[in-house]
């Protein structure tokens, strides 16, 4: 009798079996996360000295894999699912989402054309109409997934510039003797993805106005208004504003309504980032945060910072697909199909060929919480993050440095940035919490963002006693 060949691929028994020891140990990982410090502790090349400098020629053990997990891979992370971490913007990979996530890998299609898997295409054009009506938006905005608001953002400009009329960017390029001196607008306040996308389209930094904000931080129309006059008289062509609903610092909302009039005005292409805040919109308490955006052309928010859905997931909105697909489309014979434009080819649509199956973990986020199970969770981080601005406000320690519409607040001691700094230091190396930072007014200033599943008001509450602690132990202030 001769031996059974070995199984090409680990075999089905064998998937079964590690599929329940891994899911065990996520299991295990999420109802106690609380066990690692928040921040990673390890210093850098920590991680690497563990790992063998080449390849493993034979196979390993799944056993030692598991094993390397805890005791190397571990300690080197930073617990972005912890219910403590205040850092950046908060997140949760939700439960559902990374079951969505299993069954993607498990899929492993290339949604590149509808006929790669029309269930691929057909889910992601309808979970971002649900989406939509979950924000409000109206009907004619066209959703896409991409991986990351930057991205989107990127995809916005390059449909911005694509709609100038009479300037034919991808047939001649941006560097011909025609070729306009582009200028787009954003606040001082952007995120610094909008830097990015105007250096990744060939706008360079000149291409790029930041506007002036208030004394909350939000865009000034009128500065806006001014800039655009001023370049129009110069000799520039201005072609595009980026406003933001909940900036990166203190989640400022620009007053989009008046942008939007003003674009409609000049004929520039609005692009709305609302990466993070974009979600609170969700609740009809709080859909006033997106008025003006049904005249945006286009607009992008992230499940994957506050709709608890893993990263990555951006979803992108766009008024006139026409322009992106102009941007974007072009087909080789081998990707051409029967089916031509009575369906969506999404690799028509942005610079990637290939695509992950990510419309699935967010079609089982919204089906496992319901709309009403993620506004009460939204709702509840709200709450949280004022409750938190309160004891702030009540403790003449510290001072509140901007407004908070959201789940994040700007705080600082009343101490000099030496000392704001050391506070955060010290918070962050006790492992207990993690806070970050920003500059605001010149000044060193701290951020407290809410955005976990499992966060609940007594991590709050510690994190406040921890803040007040050490705030205790730092000299110079
Ligand atoms: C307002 C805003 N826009 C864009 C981004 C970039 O997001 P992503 O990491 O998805 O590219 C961020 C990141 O925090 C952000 O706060």
């Amino acid at each position: 009798m001769t031996d059974k060949p070995p199984s090409p691929d680990m075999s089905p028994e064998e998937f079964r079996e590690w599929g329940h020891r891994f899911v065990d140990w996520v299991a295990d990982y999420l109802a106690h996360p609380e066990r690692y410090p928040v921040l990673s502790q390890v210093k850098p090349g920590d991680i690497r000295r563990q790992l063998p400098p080449a390849p493993p020629l034979k196979p390993e053990p799944m056993e030692a894999m598991l094993g390397d997990l805890d005791n190397i891979i571990v300690p080197g992370i930073t617990h972005w699912n912890h219910p403590a971490f205040f850092a950046y913007f908060a997140v949760t990979g939700s439960g559902p989402g990374i079951l969505g996530e299993l069954l993607s890998a498990g899929f492993n299609v290339n949604g590149m054309l509808w006929r790669t898997s029309p269930a691929f295409t057909e889910l992601e054009e309808h979970v971002l109409d649900w989406l939509r009506q979950m924000l409000g938006l109206p009907p004619d905005f066209k959703g896409i997934v991409y991986d990351t608001a930057s991205t989107s953002t990127f995809h916005a400009l390059a449909a911005a510039r694509e709609a100038i009329t009479g300037y034919d960017v991808s047939e001649q390029g941006i560097a011909g003797p025609d070729a306009p001196r582009l200028r787009m607008y954003t606040s001082s306040q952007a995120h610094s993805s909008v830097d990015k996308a105007a250096m990744a389209i060939g706008l360079g930094r000149r291409g790029i106005v930041k506007i002036p904000v208030d004394r909350e931080f939000r865009m000034d129309p009128v500065a806006l208004e001014a800039a655009i006059k001023t370049d129009l008289a110069d000799g520039w062509k201005p072609f595009c504003v980026s406003a933001t609903i909940g900036t990166t610092s203190t989640t400022s909302i620009d007053p989009v309504a008046e942008i939007a009039e003003i674009c409609r005005r000049y004929g520039l292409w609005l692009h709305v980032d609302a990466a993070y805040a974009g979600a609170a919109a969700i609740l009809p308490e709080m859909r006033w945060i997106l008025e003006g955006c049904e005249n945006a052309d286009s607009f992008v928010m992230n499940p994957h910072k506050w709709l608890f859905t893993p990263v990555d997931f951006s979803a992108f909105y766009c008024r006139r697909p026409d322009v992106l697909k102009r941007a974007f489309s072009l087909t080789p014979e081998y990707l051409k199909t029967a089916e031509g434009d009575s369906v969506t080819n999404f690799m028509d649509y942005g610079i990637q060929l290939g695509r992950r199956f990510r419309s699935l973990k967010f079609w089982m986020v919204v089906r496992y919480f319901g709309v009403e199970g993620l506004q009460a969770r939204i709702r509840e981080h709200i709450r949280l993050g004022k409750l938190f601005a309160s004891w702030v406000a009540a403790d003449s320690r510290f001072e509140v440095a901007a407004p908070a519409p959201f789940s994040v607040v700007c705080f600082r001691l009343k101490a000099d940035d030496a000392a704001n700094q050391k506070l955060m230091d010290r918070v962050n190396a006790s492992g207990k919490i993690f806070i970050s930072h920003t500059r605001l007014n010149d000044r060193l200033t701290l951020r407290f963002a809410i955005g976990n599943l499992r966060t609940t008001e007594d991590h709050v509450r510690m994190a406040w006693d921890l803040i007040g602690e050490f705030r205790g132990q730092t000299p110079n202030s």
